[in-house]
């Protein structure tokens, strides 16, 4: 069963998002979805480049599948480069959207293979509870791995994430995926070298990254937003961006300044 406590819009890039009746909030800047996620989840993490470098495999983990749009982009990208090696997509989603609503999305206009856009009610319509495990085009090795239900419900996944898109809502609204315990289970997934990306810059977030090990940086935000974050349990990865210090975010997470 799916629920729809969203309603459309469409942000200022022309392209799809939701508001949440549930939690009060965007599903993307709503600036611009699509030019959102470009920024923070493929441009500045360097999910481009590894595609570029055709590795034997990648694996990306995202925290909320929302409307699919981070899937949907990945996948435009892997047939652009007539990639051929096996791509995990791993996401979590509490609230999917119902098949009706996926059809009102128009990120297909966004794609080079438009046709992805019509990819995504077909994926909402089958969901079940737990794993769910996908691969939209039977003739290329691209694998969505959907598990329909809350993050803490979701087991221990291999440690062979390469890039982690945090994506969920804000800290204030959705408390559970900011907390230290979240960071821990998420680095947990990665391998030593993955690197996590997220919209956010707020101290108490960063503060409980810091507290879970990552390693952080800034970098600059998306469509006018001053910074959003970087994070990775190894330093040599995010050596090209301006570091955070984490010792100093962990002293007043420890000393209760973060609530
Ligand atoms: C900011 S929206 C996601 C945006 C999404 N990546 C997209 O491109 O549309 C956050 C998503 O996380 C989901 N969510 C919130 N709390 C959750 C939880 N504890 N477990 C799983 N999903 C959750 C929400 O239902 C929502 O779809």
């Amino acid at each position: 069963m799916t629920t729809d406590s969203a309603k459309h819009h469409f942000s200022k890039d022309g392209s799809s998002t939701l508001y949440s009746d549930k939690f009060g909030q965007f599903y993307h800047n709503p600036n611009g979805a699509v030019s959102e996620s470009n920024h923070v989840f493929f441009d500045i993490p360097g999910v481009n480049l590894a595609l570029n470098n055709e590795p034997e495999a990648l694996t990306v983990f995202e925290v909320g599948f929302g409307t699919g749009l981070n899937f949907l982009l990945l996948l435009d990208r892997y047939l652009s480069g007539k990639l051929a090696f096996p791509v995990h997509f791993y996401s979590v989603e509490a609230f999917p959207v119902s098949k009706k609503m996926a059809e009102s999305f128009n990120f297909d206009e966004f794609l080079t293979h438009k046709k992805f856009g019509k990819l995504l009610p077909g994926i909402f319509g089958q969901l079940q509870p737990g794993l769910n495990t996908i691969k939209p085009l039977p003739e290329h090795e691209v694998y969505l791995h959907l598990f329909y239900g809350f993050f803490d419900e979701l087991d221990h996944i291999d440690n062979t994430v390469d890039f982690i898109f945090h994506d969920a809502f804000s800290p204030e609204v959705n408390k559970e995926l900011w907390t230290v315990g979240t960071f821990r289970k998420l680095a947990s997934f990665g391998k030593k070298n993955a690197v996590l990306s997220t919209y956010c810059a707020a101290s108490k977030a960063r503060a409980a990254m810091a507290k879970a090990g990552w390693k952080l940086a800034k970098a600059p935000g998306a469509l006018g937003k001053r910074e959003m974050t970087i994070a990775s349990l190894s330093e040599q990865k995010i050596s090209g961006f301006k570091r955070v210090n984490e010792s100093r975010l962990i002293e007043r997470f420890d000393a209760g300044e973060f609530g």
